[in-house]
C-alpha cells in the first residue's frame, strides 16, 4: 500500500550518544530505539519517514534542502536550537510544517536554553516527554497535514 505522505525527522548534534549522554537528562534509549520506535509508530500511521542525524549545522541544512519535497518535518536541533539562525532560515525557505522537538523540557533547564532560534518558524515546539515529545509531534503532524489537505477541499 503506497503511504499517505512522507516525513522527515531530523536529529542534531551529540544526538547519536543517546542514552550514553547524561542519561538522567536525556533518557536511556539509544537513537537506533528511539528510531525503530518511531518507524514502528510511523507504519501503523501509514506514513513514510526519512530519518537522518548530523553533528553539523552545515549538514542539517543540506538534509533539510535535498528533501524538500515532504510533507513535514520534526527536528531537535540539539544546540543548535539556541544559536542556528541558519537553520531556521533553511526551514523557513522551505515553508514546509515543522515541529520542533526536545527530549528535555528547555524552559526548565539553564537560562541559555530558554531560547530557541527555530521555535518561531516551527508550527510547535513539544519537549519534555523524553522519546515520547517525537511520537507525539508525529501526531500532531499528522493531524495538521490532513487539516491542511481538509482545508484545501
Ligand atoms: C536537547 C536540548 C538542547 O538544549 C541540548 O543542547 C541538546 C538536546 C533535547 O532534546 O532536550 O543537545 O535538544
Amino acid at each position: 500500500m503506497a503511504y499517505e505522505f512522507s516525513i522527515l525527522v531530523l536529529h542534531g548534534p551529540n544526538l547519536n550518544l543517546l542514552g550514553k549522554r547524561e542519561p538522567e537528562i536525556y533518557g536511556k534509549s539509544s537513537l537506533d530505539e528511539l528510531n525503530m520506535l518511531l518507524e514502528k509508530k510511523a507504519q501503523d500511521m501509514n506514513i513514510a519517514l526519512r530519518i537522518f542525524q548530523s553533528n553539523s549545522e552545515g549538514g542539517l541544512i543540506d538534509l533539510i534542502q535535498q528533501n524538500c519535497d515532504v510533507s513535514g518535518i520534526i527536528i531537535n536541533p540539539a544546540a543548535y536550537t539556541h544559536t542556528s539562525i541558519a537553520i531556521r532560515d533553511a526551514i523557513a525557505s522551505t515553508g514546509i510544517p515543522t515541529i520542533e522537538v526536545h527530549l528535555s523540557n528547555i524552559h526548565a533547564r539553564e537560562e541559555f536554553r530558554h531560547r530557541s532560534m527555530i521555535a518561531p518558524v516551527c508550527i510547535g515546539q513539544i519537549c519534555g516527554f523524553g522519546v515520547n515529545s517525537y511520537l507525539l509531534a508525529l501526531e500532531a503532524l499528522k493531524r495538521y497535514i490532513i487539516d491542511q489537505i481538509d482545508s484545501r477541499r
